[in-house]
This record gives structure tokens, C-alpha cells and sequence, in this order.
């Protein structure tokens, strides 16, 4: 591990499984870093930033809204998504960058899911100012975090950047409020629908919003929440569930376009699993059987992990392999290494899905590979990512036979508050010969 001193605090960098273990198997020490205080103006203290009862309740208020049954309803929603995200990719010229493509389906298959909202921004462009202002937000994180008079945030208001921030953030907020509000409307002009929502208890299954209805529920019939707790849990939620998959698809798509035998074993089992059928609907069933495919979607979460780095505060001291670890000092957990450790995975840079067979799995510590975080402040969405990213693949790999246009070492990333290359992700998508036939 390596310490860094910031003023007289020590932060700790770790990347080693057991390390990590201690750090996030732990359920007193469960505030986050330094860094996730400056997202507070704009996601508030929802579930990703909060700590404490705060934190507590809210999870277990919102974990429901992930139960399994309910994440089938919306594996509808996301084929129907899939299919105009592939649409759009057929009409895209050789080398355009495949992002905007994934980031306009990610948003609308989070809207539509959980907030129950039709955006069409793959079709429309309608969700460009939001996406616009959220790619804006991370980038401007990313520079104030390497800045530390700027978290400050009366210097910060200063700025320049300080002023834009303040823009994009309003220009969002706009925007998730009018999604709460045109629903809260919806239910206050249908008391009918709002009792029956209410009497079903933490498992809204059949209704088609389970997120946002949930949170309105608290706050119509219980009066536990504002509309502005709803609203930070919203952007939290907007914003974690669509980044994070959008780098995930971007990146899988780019790996397996570079390896054409990974390709063809993927194809071979999608063509097992589905019997030749290129346009059935893709189930939760199918993808338990897509076993390769999985595989695959592990190994490049190991090399290109969506959430690259996260950090939590000590609030109370502990034994790190036989040292102290004092209150008030920091934990950054450098996921990114941690999945390059060439102890753990030798020969890190080489792409070889097979790592995650299950056998090699067993033989490593659970905390070797974290793409999703583990411990009690884990990924809530992590079930829903993995089913999102491997519907569209699926979708894409389908209609096409996929060509990178860019080598490994000519993309570079950028570990913003996800992991976003910084060049153009050259995708060719070469109709198969059934699509055409
Ligand atoms: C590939 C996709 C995803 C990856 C790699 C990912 C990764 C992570 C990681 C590493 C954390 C821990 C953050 C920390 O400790 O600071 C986290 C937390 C969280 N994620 Fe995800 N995530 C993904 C998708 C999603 C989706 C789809 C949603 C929601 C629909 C979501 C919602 C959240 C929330 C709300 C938290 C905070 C949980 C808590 O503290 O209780 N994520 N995610």
C-alpha cells in the first residue's frame, strides 16, 4: 500500500485483495472520501454519497426496486431499447465513435425503466442537454478533485469552472425535477392508483415506475421524504445507472471487436442458446445460459472497470494487517490496479476471458476482481447493469460482426468518476450475411 499525506491526513492507496477486503468488509467504516463531498450540490446525499441512518434507510427503502422479478419487467423495456440502439449503429459511418451511440441507449433504458419516462434520445436527441451537462459535471469533478484550493467551495465559485458547474447543475435538475413532478401529478390526480401502489408494500411489481413510485409513495402517503430527498435520489440513480453502463458496452464493444476468435466463441453460443433465432426477445433464462458471454463482459470489467477508483473515510479506527489505521484518514481503494495486479493475473494487459472460467475463478480471493465494489455499500445496481450490458450485446453481436479500427495502446483513458477513453472508440459493424440474405 502507499500513504499520502494531504496536509497532516494520511490517505491510504490500496491495491491488494486483502487489503481491499479489510477496507470494504466493514460495517462501521462505511462514509465515503474527501472527493465525494463535492458531488454534494449536485446528487445531494442520495444513496451513493450519504452515510449513516441516512444511508441505512434509504437502502433498504430502495432495495426492493431491484428484486428480480422486477428486473424481468424491465428486460422488456431494454430489448425494445436494444433493438433502436442497433438501428442507430447501421446508419453510422465506418469510424465514428460508437459513445454517443451507447450513452443515448443507456439513458433512455434508465428512464424508461426506472423512472417510467420515454425519452427517445437515441431517436430525438432529446436527452442531449442532460447527457451534455452530465459528461460536463464529471469532467469538471475530475479537475477540481486535482485541485485542492478549488475545494474550497467559496474559491471554487470563483472560478470560472465554479460558475459552469453551477449552470450544469441546474440545467439537470431541471430535468430530473419535471420527470418527479409530471409523475407526482399523475398520482395526486389519481388517489385510485396511489392507495393501490401504497397497500403493495416494498414490491411494486406490476407497476410500470417501481424506482420513482416507491420514492413518491414515501413521500404522498408516508410524508417520510421531500421532493428534494426524491430528487437527490433520482440524479443518483440517473447518473449511476447510465454512465457506468455506458462505459461498460463501450468498452466490451471494443474488445470484442479487437478479438475476432472471442467473437466467434460468443457467436457459437448465442447460436446454441437461441437456436438460430436472431430476433427473439432476450430473457433472464438465455443469458443464464450465456456463460461465455459473461466471461467475456468479467475480463473487461477487469481491464477497463467502469468506477476506476472509489475512497471511504475512517470514522473509526481499525487494524489493517496489524497496523492502525486512525480516524479522520482516508481508504482509496484503486480498483483499477487491483485488476492489473500481474500476482493475481498474470500477464494483466493480455485480454483472456477464460480467467473467469469457474475454476480459475475459485482460486482467487472474491476481492481480486471488484468491478461493482463489494461489502455492504456494493453496487445496488449490479444485477440490472450486467442484465442491460448483455441484452445489447447480445442485440448488437446479433446484426453484426464487429471490427475495431483502434489498437490498444492508441486508446487512452481517463479516470474521471468512470473510467472514459479519451479518444474516439472506432467501431466498423459489418451486417452479418442473415441480416442481409
Ligand atoms: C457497469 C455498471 C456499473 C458499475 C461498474 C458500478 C459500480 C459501482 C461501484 C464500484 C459502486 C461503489 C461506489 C463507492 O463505493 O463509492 C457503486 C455504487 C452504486 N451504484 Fe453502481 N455500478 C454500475 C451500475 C449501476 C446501475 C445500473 C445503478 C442503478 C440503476 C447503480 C447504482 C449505484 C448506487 C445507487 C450506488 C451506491 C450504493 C450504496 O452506497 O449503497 N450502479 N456502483
Amino acid at each position: 500500500m502507499m500513504v499520502v499525506y494531504l496536509g497532516s491526513e494520511p490517505n491510504f492507496v490500496l491495491f491488494r485483495a486483502d487489503h481491499a477486503e479489510k477496507a470494504l468488509n466493514n460495517s462501521i467504516n462505511i462514509s465515503k472520501g474527501h472527493a465525494y463531498n463535492l458531488l454534494l450540490p449536485w446528487l445531494g446525499e442520495g444513496l451513493l454519497t450519504s452515510s449513516g441512518k441516512k444511508w441505512k434507510t434509504r437502502r433498504r427503502l430502495l432495495t426492493p426496486a431491484f428484486h428480480f422479478q422486477i428486473l424481468d419487467e424491465f428486460s422488456l423495456v431494454i430489448n425494445r431499447q436494444a433493438q433502436i440502439f442497433v438501428e442507430q449503429m447501421s446508419k453510422k459511418s465506418r469510424d465514428d465513435d460508437i459513445l454517443p451511440y451507447v450513452a443515448a441507449a443507456t439513458l433512455d433504458i434508465v428512464c424508461e425503466t426506472i423512472m417510467g419516462v420515454n425519452l427517445d434520445s437515441q431517436t430525438t436527441g432529446a436527452g442531449k442537454i442532460y447527457l451534455k451537462s452530465i459528461q460536463a459535471l464529471g469532467e469538471l469533478f475530475f479537475k477540481r478533485v486535482q485541485s485542492p484550493a478549488k475545494w474550497i467551495d467559496f474559491i471554487y465559485g470563483l472560478t470560472a469552472d465554479g460558475r459552469q458547474n453551477v449552470g450544469y447543475i441546474r440545467q439537470v435538475h431541471e430535468f430530473t425535477l419535471k420527470v418527479i413532478n409530471d409523475r407526482k401529478r399523475e398520482l395526486t390526480e389519481n388517489p385510485a392508483e396511489l392507495e393501490k401502489l401504497a397497500s403493495i408494500d416494498g414490491n411494486l411489481l406490476g407497476s410500470k415506475k417501481p424506482f420513482l413510485d416507491l420514492l413518491l409513495v414515501e413521500h404522498l402517503k408516508n410524508k417520510t421524504l421531500s421532493v428534494s430527498d426524491i430528487r437527490e435520489e433520482v440524479d443518483t440513480f440517473m447518473f449511476e445507472g447510465h454512465d457506468t453502463t455506458s462505459m461498460g458496452i463501450t468498452w466490451a464493444t471494443y474488445l470484442i471487436g479487437l478479438h475476432p476468435e472471442v467473437q466467434e466463441k460468443i457467436f457459437e453460443e448465442m447460436e446454441s442458446v437461441f437456436g438460430g433465432d436472431h430476433t427473439c426477445t432476450v430473457t433472464n433464462e438465455h443469458l443464464r445460459q450465456l456463460k461465455y458471454l459473461d466471461m467475456v463482459l468479467k475480463e473487461t470489467q477487469r481491464i477497463y472497470p467502469p468506477v476506476p477508483m472509489i475512497a471511504r473515510r475512517v470514522t473509526t479506527e481499525f487494524e489493517l494487517l496489524g497496523k492502525t489505521v486512525p480516524t479522520s484518514s482516508e481508504l482509496n481503494i484503486n480498483i483499477i490496479a487491483m485488476h492489473r495486479d500481474p500476482k493475481t493475473f498474470p500477464r494483466p494487459e493480455l485480454f483472456i476471458p477464460e480467467r473467469f472460467s469457474p475454476e480459475s475463478s475459485a482460486r482467487r480471493s472474491p476481492y481480486a476482481f471488484i468491478p461493482f465494489s463489494a461489502g455492504p455499500r456494493n453496487c445496488i445496481g449490479q444485477r440490472f447493469a450486467l442484465m442491460e450490458e448483455k441484452i445489447v450485446l447480445v442485440w448488437l453481436l446479433r446484426r453484426f460482426r464487429l471490427k475495431s479500427l483502434v489498437l490498444r495502446d492508441e486508446v487512452l483513458m481517463v479516470a474521471e468518476m468512470v473510467l472514459r477513453p479519451k479518444s474516439a472508440i472506432k467501431v466498423e459493424c459489418i451486417p452479418r450475411n442473415f441480416e442481409t440474405a
